[in-house]
């Protein structure tokens, strides 16, 4: 018979945006009733480049929450031509900030900052090795020579590849996978590797943003790929592999500027996620390997403990609402109006 319910670990995010003034006020509740700790994305405008600014940052976010939350911000840098290598010493001294995201410039939502040659960023990126702080990597080559369907696997073979052989020592996330290439790069043997998956990657592919009319709340950054990439994320997803987790890429935007003429690249899952991820793990027939993906093979990489509170999932279906308002706007998140199979069992009030 069919699980009907799934007990682990309270979940993390190891990739959400939770922006900043009423959005931030909006999102953040909703990241801190599921997750009891994210990685932060620094794409503000303008980015958060610095220790100082990301101590600040955190402090808006602290302050978003609700009363009685206990939902800790783990903060990253935003990686640009000019970050210092006294930068990285100033974030790996700090104790709240846990790793430097690269955008390559003008890949996705607020990259223009980005870096545009990763040889520029060299000693940067030693200081990052000798401190042992991580990488995120948004691994999408630009350029208007590069088809957006190709842009992550040329990355990975222009880009990451040799990176990874000029920074021997350097620990990198490869965000977000989105190609079966991905997928076969971070399940392999390389210790410095790991590579997180969103929920819609693992449920959709690109018929479901484009056959029968342009869907704009499936529409993200790296675009939704092809069904057997799909096939080949969920079966990665789902494996057991110590170094692949949950990173929702959770990427609020008022509904005005995704249903637009020239609409915003995210989808807003935050507080659907984990319901989402159940289903996709429900489908693979691999339910039992949710809880190292959710709880804690994330962890593992980023040398933190496993959350010690435990929460039920139960197959049982949890309407999602048409849209939630973040100042005086609508935020429609992915499968408005319709529902989802899993949800979080609330305690019995005493
Ligand atoms: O779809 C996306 N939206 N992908 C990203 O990498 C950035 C994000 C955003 O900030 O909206
Ligand atoms: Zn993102």
């Amino acid at each position: 018979m069919a699980s009907e319910s799934i007990t682990l670990p309270r979940p993390d995010d190891w990739h959400l945006h939770l922006r900043d003034g009423a959005m931030l006020q909006a999102v953040a509740p909703h990241a801190a009733a599921v997750f009891s700790r994210a990685i932060i994305m620094p794409n503000l405008q303008p980015p958060v480049t610095t220790a100082e600014q990301a101590a600040a940052y955190r402090q808006r976010i602290l302050a978003a929450l609700p009363q009685g939350t206990t939902f800790e911000p783990l903060m990253t840098l935003y990686l640009t031509d000019n970050t210092p290598p006294a930068e990285i010493e100033r974030a790996a001294a700090s104790g709240f900030i846990h790793a430097v995201k690269l955008y390559p410039a003008g890949a996705t939502t607020h990259s223009d900052a980005g870096v545009t040659d990763l040889l520029l960023c060299y000693d940067t990126l030693a200081a990052m090795e000798e401190q042992g702080v991580p990488l995120l990597i948004h691994g999408e080559q630009t350029g208007p020579e590069v088809d957006i369907f190709h842009r992550e696997a040329a990355f990975i073979d222009d880009v990451l590849q040799p990176l990874l052989d000029r920074h021997p020592r350097l620990r990198v996330v490869l965000e977000h996978v989105t190609t079966a290439l991905g997928a076969e790069l971070v399940t392999g043997d390389d210790p410095r590797l790991a590579g997180t998956f969103t929920p819609q990657h693992l449920l959709y592919n690109r018929n479901d943003l484009l056959v029968g009319g342009i869907r704009p709340h499936y529409y993200c950054m790296p675009i939704l790929k092809r069904e057997s990439d799909r096939e080949a994320l969920l079966e990665a997803a789902t494996s057991g592999h110590p170094r692949v987790f949950l990173g929702t890429d959770s990427a609020p935007h008022p509904q005005g500027a995704k249903e637009s003429a020239c609409g915003c690249a995210g989808c807003y899952t935050a507080p659907v996620a984990l319901g989402l991820y159940a289903e996709a793990f429900e489908a693979a027939g691999a339910l039992e390997h949710l809880p190292d993906f959710a709880s804690r093979n994330g962890p593992a990489f980023y040398g933190l403990p496993v959350n010690r509170e435990m929460i039920t999932l139960e197959r049982e279906c949890e309407p999602v609402p048409a849209h939630y308002t973040a100042g005086d706007q609508p935020l429609v998140p992915l499968r408005a109006g319709e529902s989802v199979a899993w949800r979080i069992r609330q305690p019995h009030p005493a």
